[in-house]
């Protein structure tokens, strides 16, 4: 990548969502006519305030909800065309962490990294190898045979981290990764998934952290779910290198857009 932040390679778009909402059962529209494009080996942070519908926005990715409207795509894939029978397979391409973490508690941390894969049927030396090679990169080698409980919450998150990353998934998905986590905690986070982003990972981050994710100067989205919502803000640099700060662009009112969204090529039009 040249050096002046200018994206000279057509990028690829790997996340589409084409006037996407989402009206939960009880009413509350959690997104309204979305459209927002991620390119490939993008790394965005995904902000707004509580109940924005940043989570929702991931369980659609994930097909754990369904659009009421719009539609998403993934690497080309019309999600709305993804059967039944295969959505397992279409999730395995993505790697989540959650909120919440969801780590077995019944088992240790790597019995929780290889879980996915035990259930794929994959041979113990590709686990073995597997697993113990994400552990290593999240620091956790250590930390193998202990049990969630036992771990401090940044190990947690890093654990979390080593299971959604062992199957080299193209994308990866951190919702709030960083919320329970002290500066110094929060800051390896962060260095880990810029880490991941670098072996071509397109990493999504949400997260309420403003001075974080200003600070990492990579493309921020705000969402916010209700009716002023027509787009996401595409700010610019999208690449590794990226030097440009998100903070130099102004982010009243929601959007930055400057390029984007549709039919505008992959160029950064800077
Ligand atoms: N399963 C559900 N059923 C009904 N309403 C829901 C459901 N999940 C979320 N909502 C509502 O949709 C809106 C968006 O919620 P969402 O969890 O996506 O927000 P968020 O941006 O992730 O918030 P936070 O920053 O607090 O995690 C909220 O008003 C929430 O109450
Ligand atoms: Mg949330």
């Amino acid at each position: 990548m040249d050096q002046n932040n200018t994206v000279t390679e057509r990028r690829q778009t790997m996340i589409m969502f084409k006037n996407v909402s989402k009206v939960y059962g009880n009413g509350v529209t959690a997104i309204n006519n979305l459209n927002m494009r991620i390119f490939k080996d993008e790394f965005v942070f995904l902000m707004g305030a509580s109940g924005a519908g940043k989570s929702t926005l991931i369980k659609l990715l994930m097909k754990e909800e369904e659009p009421t409207d719009g539609r998403i795509f993934v690497n080309n894939r019309d999600l709305s065309q993804i059967k039944k029978g295969s959505v397992q397979r279409y999730r395995r391409q993505i790697g989540v962490v959650f909120q919440d973490y969801r780590l077995l508690e019944n088992k240790t941390v790597f019995g929780n990294v290889a879980f996915a894969m035990e259930i794929m049927g994959k041979s113990r030396k590709d686990i073995h190898e597997k697993v113990g090679a994400a552990l290593s990169l999240m620091g956790l080698s250590k930390k193998a045979d202990e049990f969630p409980r036992n771990l401090s919450g940044g190990e947690q998150q890093r654990a979390a981290l080593a299971r959604a990353i062992v199957n080299s998934p193209r994308i990866l998905i951190a919702d709030e990764p960083t919320g329970n986590l002290d500066p110094a905690n929060a800051e390896q986070i962060m260095y880990l998934l810029d880490l991941i982003n670098s072996q071509h990972t397109t990493v999504i981050v949400a997260t309420h952290a403003q001075e974080m994710a200003r600070g990492m100067g990579r493309r921020i989205l705000y969402l916010d779910h209700g009716e002023k919502n027509e787009d996401l803000s595409s700010a610019g640099s999208a690449s590794h290198g990226a030097t440009r700060k998100a903070d130099d662009r102004k982010e009243s009112g929601l959007f930055t857009e400057e390029n984007l969204l549709f039919g505008k090529g992959g160029d950064d039009g800077e």
